[in-house]
């Protein structure tokens, strides 16, 4: 059974609370949050202080999506705000391994995360010293986008590392998950399945969205 963790980067901020719990009521397992530095990424998004606010409005673990410069600067700084796992971007760092064990031993997963071009080896030599392993399915920057095809060989690849080098390990698919896709996408390796424009969007409920996926992702 894979896990759902709707991204509330597609949310109404002006009513995030009750949108967190609306996901968390109709069953979600985590609650994805994406932080962008506009440099990293061409868009600014939420620091420690939104972390710390949906932490004392949900029970669900915090699962942190970091798009910044240099994440080794801050990830502390998000467990201590409530973050349950803090991914990273591996372009985003040289001291990757480095990164991974700060996390760890302020009391969180640790995850990795890759754009769309950069090449799976990245995982190779770290797939132990992780928890997670994020492969993002659109360019990070945005809600909304394209699933891009091509991922779906990328996560069988990775599934196929993630299985010899560290079973424990599990795989994130972030960007364009649907109901149009996430059966296959749970065939092909994945645990996780972030979503923001097919939970938070389309003008149906949480609830009826989520319920959505959640039946796509068993079939
Ligand atoms: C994109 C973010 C995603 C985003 C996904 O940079 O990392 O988590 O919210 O949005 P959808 O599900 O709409 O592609
Ligand atoms: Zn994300």
């Amino acid at each position: 059974m894979a896990l759902l963790a709707p991204s509330i980067l597609s949310a109404d901020f002006a009513h995030l609370a009750e949108q967190v719990q609306a996901a968390e009521t109709a069953g979600a397992d985590w609650i994805h949050v994406d932080v962008m530095d506009g440099c990293f990424v061409p868009n600014l998004t939420m620091g420690f202080v939104v972390v710390e606010a949906l932490r004392s409005v949900t029970r669900l673990p915090l699962d942190v999506h970091l798009m910044i410069v240099e994440p080794e600067r801050y990830v502390e700084r998000f467990v201590a705000a409530g973050a349950d796992a803090v991914s990273f971007h591996a372009e985003a760092t040289p001291h990757v391994h480095r990164t991974l064990q700060l996390i760890r031993s302020a009391g969180a997963r640790a995850g990795l995360a890759v754009n769309p071009a950069t090449p799976l080896d990245r995982f190779e030599d770290v797939l132990e010293e992780l928890d997670l392993a994020l492969l993002m399915s659109v360019n990070p920057g945005f809600g909304g986008q394209r699933f891009i095809s091509r991922s779906l060989e990328r996560l069988e690849r990775l599934a196929a590392m993630r299985d010899r080098l560290n079973p424990e390990a599990r795989i994130e698919v972030d960007g364009g998950v649907s109901p149009a896709n996430a059966a296959e996408l749970v065939r092909r390796g994945a645990d996780v399945l972030v979503a923001g424009s097919a939970v938070f969007g389309g003008g149906r409920t949480v609830a009826e969205n989520l319920s959505a996926l959640r039946d796509a992702a068993q079939a």
